[in-house]
C-alpha cells in the first residue's frame, strides 16, 4: 500500500501514519494529481521512455478513474498516505506493470508541487470569477443610486453629503484592485515545476517544456531546489484573499450599522437574516457577521503559512504539507463570503428615505456654507468660524441650517442672503461636486461609464 517500504524492515506505529497521512485533504485535488500524471507520460512516450501502447494504457486508466470518482463509483480510499499513493495504486491495481513505470522521473515533491499549483490556480480563476459577480451586482446598484443621497462619514461622524452610488462606489474600486491583484499572482505563479524531481532534477531526458505547455504553463519552473519548495504564490495568494476579507469585513461593518434600529438606512432581506431564539422581534445580520467574523481564520492562514516557510532549509521538507488545510480553508472561505455578500447586499431594501433625511441633519452642509461665504469675499478660516457659531445656535434650538430664518443668519453674519438656502440644499451640496471621482450625479455617471467599460475589458 506504501510507495516506500523497500528499505524498511518494520512496519510504521499505526500513530505515525496516521499523523504523516495527508489524503483526508490532499483527495481533493485528484483532478489535477491525474491530469499532472497524463501530461507526464504523454512526455514520457514523446522522449521514449513508454512505448505508445503503455502511454494509452496508463491515459485510458487515468481518464477512468477520474470520471468513476466525480461520479462517485469510485471512492478514494483514505486508508493510503496520500492522494498519489492512491492514484498510482488504483491505476497499478488496473494495468499491472505498466502502471508502475508512471512514477519514472518524477517525485512526490515535483508532483505535489505541481498538483497544489494547479489547484490554487483553478481556485484564483474562480474567485475572480465571483468577484467579478459581485462587482456586476455593485455596478447596477450604483446606477440605480446615483441620486440617493445619504451623509459621509469621518470617525464614524457625519461630515459631508454624498450618494449611495459613490458609497458603493468605493468598495468597487476596492473589489477592481483585488482583482488585479489575483491577475498578477497567477501571471507570476505559472511555470511549471514538473521535471524537478525530488530536488536536483533527473538523469532522464525529460522534455520540460512540453509537459509545461500540456499544462497550460508559459514554461518550466529555473531552479529544481526552488520549484519543490516555492510557496510563494500561495503566501502572496493568501495575502490577496485577506485583502479582499478586509474589504468584505469593512463593507459588512457598514451593512451591519446601516441596518440597525439606530440608522434604518437598509433592511436585509428575510433570505439573508437570521432570528432569535428567545427574542420574537429580532432579526439579525449574520451573514454580514459571519463574514467579517470568517476575516480572522483568512488572515490566520496567511500567518500561519508565513510562519512554517520561515525556517525550513532547501529543500523539500515535511512542515511543506502543512499548507494544504488552512489555505484549503481560506480559498473555500472566501468564495462562500464573496458569494453570500454578493446575495446579500443585491436583495437589501434601500431606504432612501432615510438615507437622505440623515444627511439633512448632522450638518453635513456646514463645509458648503462655509464655501457660501468664501464665495461672497469671507477669507475660509473666518467663514470657518462664522459657521461654527451657527452650528452651535442651531444645535442648542434643536434644529438644522436648513430651518434657521434669513434674520437668524444676517444676525450672525450679514454676508447671508436668500441664496444661502440654495447653497446648502443637499442636493446641491452634493450635484455641484462634480470633479472626477466626487458623488456630484455628472462625475458619477462618467465613472459608471469607465467602470462599464473595465467590465467588458476585463
Ligand atoms: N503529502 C506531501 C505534501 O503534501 C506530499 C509530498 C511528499 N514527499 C515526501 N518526500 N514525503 O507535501
Amino acid at each position: 500500500m506504501k510507495l516506500w517500504g523497500g528499505r524498511f524492515t518494520k512496519e510504521t506505529n499505526q500513530l505515525v501514519n496516521e499523523f504523516n497521512a495527508s489524503i483526508s485533504f490532499d483527495k481533493r485535488f485528484f483532478r489535477q494529481d491525474i491530469d499532472g500524471s497524463i501530461a507526464h507520460v504523454t512526455m514520457l512516450a514523446a522522449v521514449g521512455i513508454l512505448t505508445h501502447e503503455e502511454k494509452e494504457s496508463i491515459i485510458k486508466a487515468l481518464t477512468d478513474i477520474k470520471n468513476e470518482i466525480i461520479e462517485g463509483t469510485l471512492e478514494i480510499d483514505e486508508s493510503f498516505e496520500d492522494i498519489h499513493s492512491f492514484v498510482e495504486a488504483e491505476l497499478t491495481r488496473r494495468t499491472g506493470d505498466t502502471g508502475k513505470k508512471l512514477h519514472t522521473g518524477r517525485s512526490r515533491n515535483d508532483q505535489v508541487a505541481l498538483d497544489m499549483k494547479l489547484y490554487t490556480r483553478d481556485d484564483i480563476d474562480e474567485t475572480d470569477r465571483r468577484l467579478k459577480h459581485l462587482m456586476a451586482t455593485l455596478l447596477t446598484m450604483a446606477e440605480a443610486h446615483t441620486e440617493t443621497y445619504m451623509p459621509g462619514f469621518t470617525h464614524l461622524q457625519k461630515a459631508q453629503p454624498l450618494t449611495l452610488a459613490h458609497h458603493l462606489g468605493a468598495y468597487f474600486e476596492m473589489f477592481k484592485r483585488d482583482r488585479s491583484r489575483l491577475h498578477d499572482i497567477r501571471v507570476r505563479m505559472n511555470t511549471c515545476p514538473l521535471g524537478s524531481g525530488a530536488l536536483a532534477g533527473t538523469t532522464y531526458p525529460l522534455d520540460r517544456n512540453m509537459t509545461a505547455q500540456l499544462l497550460g504553463f508559459d514554461g518550466p519552473t529555473l531552479n529544481s531546489m526552488d520549484s519543490v519548495s516555492d510557496r510563494d504564490y500561495l503566501i502572496e495568494y493568501l495575502g490577496a484573499l485577506s485583502t479582499i476579507m478586509m474589504h468584505l469585513s469593512r463593507f459588512c461593518e457598514e451593512i451591519i450599522l446601516w441596518n440597525s434600529n439606530e440608522y434604518q438606512f437598509i433592511e436585509l432581506d428575510d433570505a439573508y437574516s437570521t432570528g432569535s431564539s428567545i427574542m420574537p422581534q429580532k432579526k439579525n445580520p449574520d451573514i454580514a457577521e459571519l463574514v467579517r467574523g470568517k476575516t480572522g481564520r483568512v488572515y490566520g492562514a496567511l500567518t500561519a503559512l508565513l510562519t512554517t516557510m520561515k525556517g525550513i532549509p532547501l529543500a523539500y521538507n515535511k512542515d511543506m504539507q502543512e499548507d494544504k488545510e488552512m489555505s484549503f480553508d481560506a480559498m473555500d472561505t472566501v468564495k462562500a463570503c464573496i458569494t453570500l455578500f454578493d446575495g446579500m447586499i443585491s436583495t437589501m431594501k434601500i431606504n432612501k428615505q432615510a438615507m437622505e433625511n440623515s444627511a439633512r441633519h448632522g450638518f453635513t452642509n456646514a463645509t458648503d456654507a462655509a464655501d457660501y461665504l468664501v464665495g461672497k469675499g469671507v477669507p475660509f478660516r473666518d467663514a470657518h468660524g462664522i459657521v461654527g457659531q451657527l452650528v452651535l445656535y442651531c444645535i442648542e434650538k434643536g434644529i438644522a441650517l436648513d430651518d434657521m430664518t434669513l434674520e437668524e443668519y444676517k444676525a450672525v453674519s450679514p454676508v447671508f442672503e436668500e441664496d444661502i438656502y440654495d447653497a446648502i440644499s443637499i442636493r446641491n451640496c452634493v450635484e455641484l461636486r462634480n470633479t472626477i471621482g466626487a458623488p456630484g450625479k455628472k462625475a458619477m455617471q462618467e465613472v459608471i461609464e469607465i467602470n462599464k467599460k473595465y467590465m467588458e475589458e476585463n
